[in-house]
């Protein structure tokens, strides 16, 4: 492949870091990389020694992401989770169409699956996040660049994130997730990646236009169980109030983020969700997805185990 695939989100940053790791993975393969970095930084002079090509640049300037363009087939668009995504999405569906991309992976967020009636109605979107994405997708869809939309779940990474200090400090997971019963359907960024890489990899276009990645789907009791045999110790769970998780985590969350899971844990305490986990990541990949348990096992340590 001569042409260089586009990567944005290619530094990693404070969700999944999947543009890292879609980076990474197609280095790996010797396939060239055009990086896309919101700052050149450590992350940045790393990407380039692995043998990345740098581009500088911001989604929501439509000069750079359009220089960013030049020459390339293929892209993976992700977008942080802040205000900005229907324009960044715009601009770079503008730009992909004008330079004649065959195929962006765009990282969207769960829509439900496809044997599930209330798929990709905008009506059911669980938060104003879930529906920017949801008309996101239609944005590329519109554009008609070939465009696929990765729609995943909350990933392993967040509830790491969502997690980690109470357990540490604490022995305990404080959350507004109700009695412990609420399902929460998730998947790996790794995965999330995985099946990016795959399709942005693969000579030939890829077969759907929408691949609903679920990996699993416990209750919280399941979720809180999982880590506890993986960290070795017992963790409690206590269900706290939306407003006692805001205001615990308003300094660490920006308000868009902010917003957005507050609506999502109503969505999931509410039941609102028919979740199935599906075989996409299997089928695109050829390897079965990671679990929770191996998530929590491989960073143990950053989750607050218990020095060995
Ligand atoms: N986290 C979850 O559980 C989850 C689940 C499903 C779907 N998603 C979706 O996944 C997406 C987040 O993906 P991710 O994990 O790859 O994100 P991430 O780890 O937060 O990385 C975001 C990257 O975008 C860069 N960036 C920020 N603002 C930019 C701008 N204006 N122009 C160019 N680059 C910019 C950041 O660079 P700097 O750090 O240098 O600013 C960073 O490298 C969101 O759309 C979210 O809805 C997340």
């Amino acid at each position: 492949m001569t042409h260089p695939i586009l990567i944005t989100g290619a530094a990693g940053g404070q969700q999944g870091s999947t543009g890292r790791l879609v980076a990474g993975l197609l280095l790996q393969q010797g396939i060239p990389v055009r990086a896309f970095v919101h700052n050149l930084d450590a992350r940045s002079n790393e990407l380039r020694q692995q043998g990345a090509e740098i581009i500088e640049g911001d989604l929501l300037h439509p000069a750079t992401v359009q220089a960013a363009m030049k020459e390339v087939k293929r892209a993976y668009f992700t977008y942080p989770v802040t205000d900005g995504l229907l324009e960044a999405a715009t601009i770079f569906a503008t730009a992909a169409r004008d330079a004649g991309l065959e195929l962006v992976v765009n990282n969207s967020q769960f829509q439900g699956t496809p044997d599930n009636p209330v798929f990709r109605d905008l009506q059911h979107a669980a938060s104003f996040r879930n529906l920017q994405h949801r008309l996101t997708d239609r944005i590329f869809d519109w554009a008609q660049l070939g465009a696929v939309h990765l729609q995943t779940p909350p990933y392993y990474e967040n509830v790491r994130a969502l997690v980690s200090r109470s357990v540490a400090e604490q022995n305990t997971v404080f959350l507004p997730w109700g009695d412990g019963n609420a399902v929460i359907p998730l998947t790996g960024a790794q995965d999330v990646a995985r099946v990016a890489a795959t399709l942005l990899a693969d000579p030939g276009l890829p077969s759907e236009d929408v691949y609903s990645l679920v990996s699993e789907t416990p209750t919280v009791l399941e979720i809180v169980a999982t880590l506890e045999k993986a960290i070795g110790r017992e963790i409690r769970y206590v269900p706290i109030t939306d407003e006692q998780w805001a205001d615990a985590v308003k300094e660490r969350l920006n308000p868009h983020a902010l917003d957005h899971l507050s609506h999502l844990w109503q969505h999931f305490r509410k039941g609102a969700g028919n979740y199935r986990t599906t075989d996409v990541i299997r089928t695109v990949t050829g390897r079965n997805p990671q679990t929770l348990e191996e998530f929590f096992l491989e960073n143990a340590k950053s989750i607050g185990a218990s020095p060995q």
